[in-house]
């Protein structure tokens, strides 16, 4: 295994939190700390902060991502927002299947996977949501959970599509708890997702994907985390509202 073959990213989830005032000014604030990243920064932002978002972030190595997109191009889809409309506004990222979408807005393995590849046809690159619950854990099912969620999300997906994917996995009961995974349960668990990549694309393929943990990575925790063989970066809620943590998250990335 060889993390050399695959990109390093750090992207925060900034959930529904900022104006976009408040979001220029956290943008300004976090250039400086990661100028020098040797990882590629990521910030998913509310739709209305995204103008403001990419304003902030231009000339820098900070990139925009979305937290959603709808599968449709267009039509009457009250509420929802197309791949095109995000990439005309200078997205370059989106989040999809985030376990918070799937939990409280009755999101699917089969909408993701919709998601997904309208956001690659788009041009998207796509930051792709997969995670057990605690009782799934308890029940011994994580990795055969881990396994069908990636599978169904990519399912359509072409191996040259898939360069444009990072798969994030978020045990859904470590996002938001400050229960962290250990860092052998998140390598294992990132593992699962490889393996499951593997028996789809093959093995060569797998080694190129950029697999991150997500769930409750902070300052303290994210160098030990960000250390194992099948970790390859961080999708980052709560720590990215701070430009001192996120940036120390970035680092722990670059070493
Ligand atoms: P958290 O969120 O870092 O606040 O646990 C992670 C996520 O939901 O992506």
């Amino acid at each position: 295994m060889d993390k050399a073959k695959r990109a390093a990213v750090i992207a925060g989830n900034w959930k529904m939190n900022k104006t976009p005032a408040e979001a220029k000014a956290l943008i300004e604030e976090m250039k400086p700390l990661v100028a020098d990243a040797k990882c590629d920064v990521v910030l998913c932002v509310p739709y209305v902060d995204i103008p403001a978002a990419t304003e902030a972030a231009a000339g820098s190595n900070i990139k925009i991502g979305a937290e959603n997109v709808h599968f449709k191009a267009s039509g009457a889809y009250t509420g929802e927002v197309s791949a095109d409309m995000l990439k005309a506004v200078g997205v370059e990222y989106v989040i999809i299947g985030h376990s918070e979408r799937r939990q409280y807005f009755g999101e699917t393995d089969q909408t993701v996977n919709l998601r997904t590849k309208a956001a690659l046809d788009a041009g998207l690159k796509v930051i792709l949501c997969v995670g057990e619950t605690l009782e799934q854990r308890e029940l011994g099912y994580t990795e055969a959970l881990l396994e069908y969620q990636t599978k169904i999300a990519l399912t359509g997906v072409t191996a040259e599509q898939l360069k444009n994917v990072i798969i994030a996995y978020e045990p859904v009961w470590a996002i938001g708890t400050g229960v962290t995974a250990t860092d052998e349960q998140a390598d294992e668990g990132n593992g699962f997702v490889r393996n499951a990549v593997a028996a789809a694309y093959g093995a060569d393929v797998a080694e190129t994907v950029t697999i991150q943990y997500g769930g409750s990575m902070n300052a303290k925790n994210a160098e030990g985390l960000l250390s194992k063989v099948n970790v390859d970066g961080g999708l980052i809620g709560g720590a990215s509202l701070k430009a001192a943590d996120f940036s120390v998250i970035v680092k722990a990335a670059s070493k």
